[in-house]
């Protein structure tokens, strides 16, 4: 089946989620980041991770802006830092992530190939809005489809079933990207075709299902459809 349809996990894929302990880490304030902030930024994203599976099986949901600071304030106490402004920052920063370097270009080629273009994530939608509006991609993107609409966070059914209930289309009429193993092995179990944006060359995630696509990073997507 041709593919019409090209959806995009937001956080790690489109958008970095190191970068806002990065960025803390390099201003005048951050100094009691600079040896910790990978550690800080990596145990944020999994706990954040962790808190979205775990309330998922437990039908306890709340919103991923929750779950970010949950996460965070988990990362912050296991690095010994009670810094409520370096926290304040932190969050902010996370509002305004970067975008990959090679975004902007890949969903131009996206578009110019006449295909749908979407971001389906856990994000609130207040949060896709400003990370979207301050990557500069409002005009690249026809929807940012959020996980606030069911209810339950990846890799529920649920979730994927909003990509073919708000475009009308089948399954196999989706490439869908994600750099989270578990997500893009939950989309490929569910029936899009997948691929998985392996940038720290991990070993694949031993799931029900498995990607039909790896890549380093996203600019070769659009050779794809
Ligand atoms: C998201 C998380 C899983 O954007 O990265 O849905």
């Amino acid at each position: 089946m041709t593919i019409t349809t090209c959806i995009f996990d937001a956080y790690g894929t489109l958008f970095d989620v190191n970068a806002a302990a990065r960025a803390a880490a390099a201003e005048p304030e951050g100094k009691v980041l600079t040896d910790v902030w990978p550690t800080l930024a990596r145990d944020w994203r999994l706990k954040q991770l962790q808190y979205t599976w775990l309330r998922a099986v437990a039908g306890q949901h709340c919103d991923f802006w929750q779950v970010t600071h949950d996460g965070l304030d988990w990362a912050l106490e296991a690095s010994d830092i009670d810094d409520p402004a370096i926290r304040e920052r932190l969050l902010a920063l996370y509002w305004e992530l970067e975008a990959y370097p090679e975004v902007p270009d890949m969903l131009a080629a996206l578009k110019g190939k006449g295909l749908n273009t979407a971001i389906l994530s856990n994000g609130s939608p207040d949060m896709l809005d400003g990370a979207v509006t301050s990557a500069g991609l409002t005009d690249l993107l026809d929807a940012s489809l959020s996980v606030e609409d069911v209810g339950v966070f990846k890799p529920h059914a649920s979730v994927y079933d909003m990509v073919g209930a708000h475009f009308g289309c089948a399954k196999d009429e989706v490439l869908f990207v994600s750099s989270n193993g578990w997500d893009a092995a939950g989309a490929a179990g569910y029936g899009f075709q997948t691929v998985w944006v392996n940038r720290a060359q991990e070993p694949v995630d031993r799931l029900y299902a498995t990607p039909h696509h790896v890549l380093p990073d996203l600019t070769k997507i659009p050779e794809l459809t």
